[in-house]
């Protein structure tokens, strides 16, 4: 399904769809409504990119904050049912690449330690962990790992 993806801007009548599609990634730690809205008032600072079936189902959304030299993403999901197929890493790899045509020469972002499909998709995309912060996340005591990429390079260990 992959394959027949569009990328596009996300505008405001998707709101309420990535509002949902956040509650199935995030659960708690989902953004409500009005962050989104927020989030989209700081464009062009922030960016977000949205993944679109020929049908026009939602499969994916990411965004970043440009920064300066650091880029942050500041979110990446995929819907449940189009998981496992290579669209993280696609639109992960769109975000660093807007990060670098903007002039980052690097890219930062923040993950919960339990996070295996998360952790696994950003190693393998060649970020490695520079910080934890620990017991971040509450209720549970869960770290925040920080990751970091430098824009430009083609890493594929973990090392
Ligand atoms: C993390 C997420 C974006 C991955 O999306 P995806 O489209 O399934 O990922 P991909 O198919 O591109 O997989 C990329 C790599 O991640 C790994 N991966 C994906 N799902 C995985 C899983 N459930 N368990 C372990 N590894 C997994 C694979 O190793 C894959 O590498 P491979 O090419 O060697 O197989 C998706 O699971 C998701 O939306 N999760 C909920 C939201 C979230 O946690 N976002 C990240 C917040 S920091």
């Amino acid at each position: 399904m992959t394959t027949a993806l569009t990328f596009r801007e996300p505008v405001w009548t998707d709101i309420d769809t990535l509002v949902a599609l956040d509650r199935e990634s995030f659960a708690d730690d989902a953004w409500p409504a009005t962050t989104w809205w927020e989030e989209f008032a700081l464009r062009p600072r922030r960016d977000y990119v949205v993944a679109e079936t020929a049908d026009g189902e939602l499969a994916a959304y990411g965004g970043i904050d440009h920064g300066g030299d650091t880029a942050d993403i500041m979110t990446i999901a995929v819907a449940p049912a189009a998981q496992g197929h290579g669209l993280g890493a696609r639109i992960l790899a769109e975000l660093e690449r807007r990060a670098a045509a903007r002039g980052a020469t690097g890219a930062l972002l923040e993950v919960r330690a339990d996070n295996t499909a998360a952790l696994a998709l950003y190693r393998r995309a060649g970020w490695r962990q520079v910080h934890v912060r620990r017991r971040y996340y509450q209720p549970g005591d869960v770290d925040a790992l920080i990751l970091a990429k430098s824009l430009g390079e083609k890493g594929l260990s973990d090392d």
